[in-house]
């Protein structure tokens, strides 16, 4: 059984992380990290946790999760997570960091986009971005995973196979997304109360999303040219969810039927993507789910994909079981069907 700890286990991630590890036939949850001092029962901060499981929550201290874990999940805020990878790893933890910190190659960058210094270059070298349905492979051997952003989960999905094949014009892809407000975490601020989303519709952050630099490193990995992408997100009034849209321009003209093959043939082995051939998708299809729902429509020389996942689930929490999963050796698809 592998012994897991959940660092900042009263969040949106850690509780639905917490749901999908007590179904995983593999993994115990051994530790579950906050700051409060009051160390409340967690089914006291996540109700829907009464009854399935009676565990207090611990002081965030790597003494206490050192020697008694073997694997340790991050759901901190950025910056805080560096501030406690470094101790998970030299104490020969594996962990998968929920956060950004380490999820962009250059720490230039990162300090740009999130204005913060990066405190933890030596390990940010070694880390590998856990998306398995592209690295699977390095993830199986990997000691730290950066899972990857919500938005960046759907975009890159979306767009992996054209751009790896080198069948779009690499300047004119537009990613318009629109998530559920849990993707801001649950930290109330006054934008996301509720009388100002509800009934609403907003775009947000235009060509400053924190998300764009991830999408245009992986996406330039893929094409093996420079992409910068232009990434519209937007707040709608639901709990969880992004349905990205996607236009781009094809390199030529690529048949619907041509399409479909691609994609169906680049994600033969991803359990947790599924082609839409009929009918479009809706976040409601994949709410709870770790899985990301395509479709694709080709007309002439442009082409929209629709990319639809559960922010917390394939965007967050499903995602890192599944990397998890890779690297302890287990089934991909365990805890998580
Ligand atoms: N929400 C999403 O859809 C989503 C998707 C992908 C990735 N992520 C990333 O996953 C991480 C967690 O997101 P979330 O939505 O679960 O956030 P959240 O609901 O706000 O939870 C954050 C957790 O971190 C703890 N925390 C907050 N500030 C801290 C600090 N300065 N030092 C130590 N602990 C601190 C909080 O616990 P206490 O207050 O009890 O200590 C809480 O448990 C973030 O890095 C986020 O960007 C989120």
């Amino acid at each position: 059984m592998l012994k897991v700890a959940i660092l900042g286990a009263t969040g949106y991630t850690g509780r639905e992380l917490i749901k999908i590890l007590l179904n995983h036939p593999e993994a115990q949850i051994v530790y579950l990290g906050t700051r409060r001092e009051d160390r409340p029962q967690i089914s006291q901060i996540h109700p829907e946790l009464t009854g399935r499981i009676e565990a207090a929550c611990e002081k965030l201290d790597m003494e206490l999760v050192a020697g008694r874990t073997d694997f340790v999940f991050s759901c901190l805020p950025h910056t805080a997570s560096m501030d406690f990878v470094p101790q998970c790893l030299d104490a020969g933890l594996k962990v998968v960091d929920i956060s950004a910190d380490y999820r962009l190659r250059d720490a230039q960058i990162y300090e740009k986009w999130y204005e913060a210094e990066h405190t933890d270059i030596q390990h940010l070298a070694e880390s590998v971005y856990g998306l398995p349905e592209l690295f699977a492979d390095d993830i199986t051997k990997a000691r730290l995973v950066a899972n990857p952003g919500c938005y960046p989960t759907g975009a890159i999905l979306g767009l992996a196979p054209l751009v790896s094949r080198g069948l779009i014009e690499l300047e004119n892809i537009i990613i318009d997304a629109k998530s559920g407000i849990s993707g801001a975490g649950r930290t109330p601020s006054p934008t996301l109360h509720f009388p100002e989303c509800n009934e609403s519709v907003a775009a947000y952050n235009v060509g400053v999303h924190r998300h764009t630099p991830e999408m245009d490193q992986i996406l330039s990995q893929l094409a093996e040219k420079e992409i910068s992408v232009t990434f519209v997100p937007h707040i709608v009034p639901m709990d969880r969810g992004i349905l990205s849209t996607i236009y781009v321009h094809l390199a030529k003209e690529i048949s619907q039927g041509e399409v479909e093959e691609l994609f169906a043939d680049f994600y033969k082995e991803a359990p947790f993507v599924l082609l839409r051939k009929d009918d479009l998708p809706a976040t409601k299809d994949v709410w709870g789910t770790n899985f990301c729902h395509l479709a694709l429509r080709s007309f002439g020389r442009k082409a929209v994909i629709v990319s639809a996942i559960d922010n917390l689930i394939k965007g967050a929490s499903g995602q890192a079981v599944e990397n998890m999963n890779l690297m302890a050796g287990f089934e991909r698809t365990e805890g998580l069907l």
